[in-house]
């Protein structure tokens, strides 16, 4: 097949939901479908995912975007292969032996294993961990999840005493089963999913024997080889449905896949994507920065040469913020309407509210943070709280912006943004008058999915090189310039700071 009569697919399994979407050779998404699927909440502060449902969503979304494909006039054996791009952190384990899950999957966002966080600090070695896996202790990477498990689940304990337990992040357990699970055994995880789960060394790349040490796990679970981002061969073939024998190429953790798909190859680029949570990704080159700042030194994409690293800022409530004023305070029917009912009112009347659901992360990194809304009075209304949700983001980002030039002793000149938030005008003009620099937007918003589509499609010979792909999602983009002065954003961002500092420490 000649490069430009192909088509690749993209796999993208989210925290809220699940997509498939075909892309051309010039990037343009052809064909897509998409799925929501169960969001598990226990107890409080707890978030799971059943993995047997997320395999499923991917395949319903692969089987729905192929019908709608071949409904065009495409021909299915057009799709030369598919890559990868899913949540990360989220973490799974199932048995060696049998294939089978063993717990549901601990979401990125769940704070459950706290206790084990604080108990870790006191470890002798944990102060070296961030310089060796580029992350801080906290609930928010899979290490901790994984403790949680081994001292709560009698299942998953007596798997790893028999020696047959087995842990991956989405992307390892997606690869696995989409490849047939035990019968093909193909048992990997890209590099960037990889180096979130604080086992891993980021300058080898590999499974760091100090890190598996502390952890308590080293020699005595399953865990997946590492391999890149973009491979002809490591990801294996699908096994069965619509797709059968198209080769798996590519794979990447979503955050790394959007700053590919936003085709932020250069060191001083970065992006902004408002999703669920909201991640922002820095490339900082082909040698890892360790923040000082509060920020996360990950892998941006390994496409097989010399890895790229990025300093990243987490947000953990961004989306999800907007989900919650929908489902869980009925104040609309569909989360695009909180930008109109954030535009009923002014401004947010004095509301400030730290969306601290998951504790805050960077670059706070408080574990017992709370939610909290400060400001409320009689006047208060709904549209005030929708702004201040918004806002939240904007503000965390404006925190994370400011960390990231400490770190790299380089100031942003633009921000490019995308994710669903991302389409709300009133969020990325705040953006932008928070941050004093201009927001981008570009016209396509699908640059997660498409950061996978190009690790794949370049694994596959669709594209040759970066400059192929120069000219992809370039034209007839959206800039935001700031539009209040640097100290009217001082004074509002100093309120944020202080109901930061008042959310600590609620007991309740
Ligand atoms: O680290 C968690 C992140 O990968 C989740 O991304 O898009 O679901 O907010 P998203």
């Amino acid at each position: 097949m000649q490069p430009s009569e192909m088509f690749v697919g993209s796999i993208d399994q989210g925290t809220t939901s699940t997509r498939f979407l075909i892309f051309n050779r010039d990037g343009e998404p052809v064909a897509s479908h998409q799925v929501e699927f169960g969001q598990i909440y226990p107890h409080p502060g707890w978030h799971e995912h059943d993995p047997l449902e997320l395999v499923s969503s991917v395949e319903t979304c692969i089987a729905g975007a192929v019908q709608s494909f071949e409904s065009q006039g495409h021909a299915r054996t057009s799709i030369a292969c598919v890559g990868i791009t899913n949540q990360r952190e989220t973490t799974v384990v199932w048995d060696h032996e049998t294939g089978e899950p063993l717990h549901n999957a601990i979401v990125w966002t769940d704070t459950r294993s706290q206790s084990i966080v604080s108990e870790l600090k006191t470890r002798p070695g944990a102060s070296h961990l961030q310089s060796l896996c580029g992350l801080p202790l906290s609930t928010y990477s899979s290490a901790t999840k994984l403790l949680w498990m081994l001292e709560h689940v009698p299942k998953v304990k007596d798997a790893f005493d028999r020696g047959t337990l087995a842990f991956g992040t989405v992307d390892a357990w997606l690869v696995y089963r989409l490849n047939g699970g035990v019968a093909a055994n193909v048992f990997v995880s890209d590099s960037t999913n990889a180096s979130r789960t604080m086992f891993v060394n980021l300058e080898t790349l590999q499974y760091d024997d100090a890190l598996l040490d502390f952890f308590g796990i080293k020699g005595k679970i399953h865990l997946p080889r590492i391999v890149p981002s973009s491979d002809p061969s490591a990801y294996g073939v699908i096994a069965s449905g619509v797709l059968a024998q198209v080769p798996i190429m590519g794979c990447l953790g979503d955050q790394s896949s959007a700053l590919v798909g936003q085709k932020g190859f250069s060191p001083g680029m970065a992006k902004n994507t408002y999703g669920t949570g909201c991640f922002l990704l820095y490339n900082v080159g082909e040698k890892p920065v360790i923040s000082k700042h509060g920020l996360l030194a990950t892998v941006a994409y390994d496409f097989g040469g010399k890895p790229v690293y990025a300093l990243e800022g987490s947000i953990a409530v961004a989306g999800s913020g907007v989900k919650f004023l929908q489902n869980n305070l009925s104040f609309f029917q569909d989360s695009k309407e909180v930008n109109d009912l954030a535009l009923t009112v002014e401004d947010n009347g004095g509301c400030v509210f730290v969306t601290a659901f998951s504790g805050l992360f960077a670059p706070y990194w408080i574990d017992d943070a709370k939610g909290t809304i400060f400001g409320i009075t009689q006047y208060t209304q709904k549209g005030h709280i929708a702004r201040a949700t918004l806002e939240a983001t904007c503000f965390q980002t404006k925190a994370i912006l400011d960390a990231m030039e400490k770190d790299s002793g380089k100031a942003l000149s633009e921000l490019a943004v995308d994710g669903g938030m991302s389409n709300s005008d009133l969020a990325m003009q705040t953006q932008a008058d928070l941050i004093s620099i201009p927001v981008y937007r570009p016209k396509m918003r699908e640059t997660t999915a498409l950061g996978a589509a190009i690790a794949a499609g370049l694994a596959v010979g669709m594209w040759r090189n970066f400059a192929e792909l120069r000219d992809i999602n370039r034209a007839g983009g959206a800039v935001f310039e700031p539009q209040i002065s640097r100290e009217e954003s001082a004074t509002k961002f100093g309120q944020w700071e202080k109901a930061v500092r008042m959310s600590r420490g609620w007991i309740g």
